[in-house]
């Protein structure tokens, strides 16, 4: 038995911002970063509440912190915030949804609005949040319904801004997110219905927003693309690939969805048994991703060869997209790997998103794997 509930309202589309003309005479807080502040986005969107008493938290940073929610939620509380307008990318939403949580537990509930301007983590419509504990080195992702926000507003004409570079890497996230809710255990139709269509939106269109970030189309279907990825994981959940990107993402500081581009070829392999012979013809998983080989167009082959059309696709993509193929071309050097790569392997373990994937593997594999993403056979 599954139940499905979206309770999240949406509102897209060119000038979608003007809806927030609906909050009259309220205390709102903007939590944003200092991007936004001088790219002149969050004064448009300050001015579109001009009649609410509206404060800014600007001090958001990528990969947010423990210490950075906790900062944050203290400014929060400080004015008394009725209203909370998440406005950039999945960080600046993500430090808005940990305060909401912390907010529930004190029972205080804001009316909480996201205006993402990535397309990427589609974190305006999940129930995670990955905060960072940078004591322990390890970024953490939540899931909890509590953090979905009330209102997502997507309008694409903030993300012309964004560089050719985080273009890359956030699309990338939204074509991670739609493989892993396509093959993880929670998938249903329903689910597999928003990955495809977030999937064929994503491969159409990701290179057009990088190469020409002005693009109305472009933009317009990627943040489509970003949403609907964000409703199919948040209900089927993630994989592996997550988990792995979480860890090396904190220990080597590398941006989410630059992990997971490098990361995702060698997830498919493993999760389809392509490297053990005879493998991916036995394999339920393999199957899955030759479904999407077919629905993003490659041609039509047996389940190995399919599987194989799509990793060479997504290498393909990479290249196009300038994204380093793995750790050593991202600049991570064998000593630095070497210290880490135990850490990681049990980071990646433990984290949530493990959980999901439709193969549960143990330690010695999450390292073969990783050993992959690192570029080099290690002894
Ligand atoms: N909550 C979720 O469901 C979920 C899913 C995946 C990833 N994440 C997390 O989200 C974070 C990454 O979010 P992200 O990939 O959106 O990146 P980000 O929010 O860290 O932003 C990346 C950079 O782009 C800049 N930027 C954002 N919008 C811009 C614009 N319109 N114009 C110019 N510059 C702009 C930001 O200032 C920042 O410097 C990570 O912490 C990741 O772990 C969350
Ligand atoms: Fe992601």
């Amino acid at each position: 038995m599954t139940e499905f509930q979206i309770s999240s309202n949406l509102i897209f589309g060119a000038g979608a911002t003007d809806a927030l003309g609906r909050y009259c005479k309220k205390n709102v807080t903007v939590i944003t970063d200092a991007v936004m502040k001088e790219n002149g986005i969050c004064d448009r969107i300050v001015n579109l509440l001009r009649t609410c008493n509206v404060s800014v938290y600007d001090k958001v940073m990528p990969d947010p912190t423990l210490t950075l929610v906790t900062d944050c939620l203290k400014f929060v509380t400080d004015k008394g915030a009725e209203v909370i307008v998440a406005l950039g990318g999945g960080s600046a939403i993500d430090t808005a949804k940990a305060v909401i949580l912390v907010l529930d537990g004190m029972n205080v509930h804001p009316e909480f609005v996201a205006i993402p301007t990535t397309s990427g983590t589609g974190s305006e419509v999940t129930n995670y949040t990955v905060i960072r504990d940078e004591d322990a080195g390890r970024k953490i992702p939540l899931a909890d319904d509590r953090m979905i926000p009330d209102l997502a507003i997507l309008d694409y004409k903030l993300t012309k801004t964004v560089p050719p570079k985080v273009t890359a890497f956030t699309g990338m996230d939204v074509i991670t997110h739609a493989f892993e809710a396509y093959v993880a255990k929670g998938a249903n139709p329903i689910t597999d219905a928003y990955a495809e269509k977030a999937l064929k939106l994503a491969f159409e269109w990701l290179p057009e927003a990088f190469k020409n970030g002005d693009d109305d189309a472009a933009r317009e279907n990627m943040m489509m693309a970003s949403y609907l990825a964000g409703l199919a994981f948040t209900k089927a959940g993630l994989g592996i690939c997550h988990s792995i990107s979480h860890a090396v993402g904190a220990a080597f500081h590398i941006p989410h969805g630059e992990a997971n581009a490098i990361t995702l070829p060698h997830v498919i392999a493993f999760n389809s048994a392509l490297n053990v012979p005879f493998g991916a013809d036995k394999s339920p998983t393999a199957k899955r991703y030759a479904e999407i080989a077919r629905i993003i167009g490659l041609p039509a082959a047996g389940t190995r060869l399919s599987v194989q059309y799509l990793v060479r696709e997504i290498n393909k993509l990479i290249n196009e997209l300038q994204i380093p193929s793995s750790l050593l071309q991202a600049g991570v050097n064998l000593p630095n790997y070497t210290e880490h790569r135990s850490r990681i392997i049990q980071a990646a373990l433990e984290d949530i998103c493990t959980t999901a994937n439709p193969v549960d593997p143990d330690a010695g594999q999450i390292g073969a794997v990783l050993d992959r993403v690192f570029g080099k056979m290690l002894p």
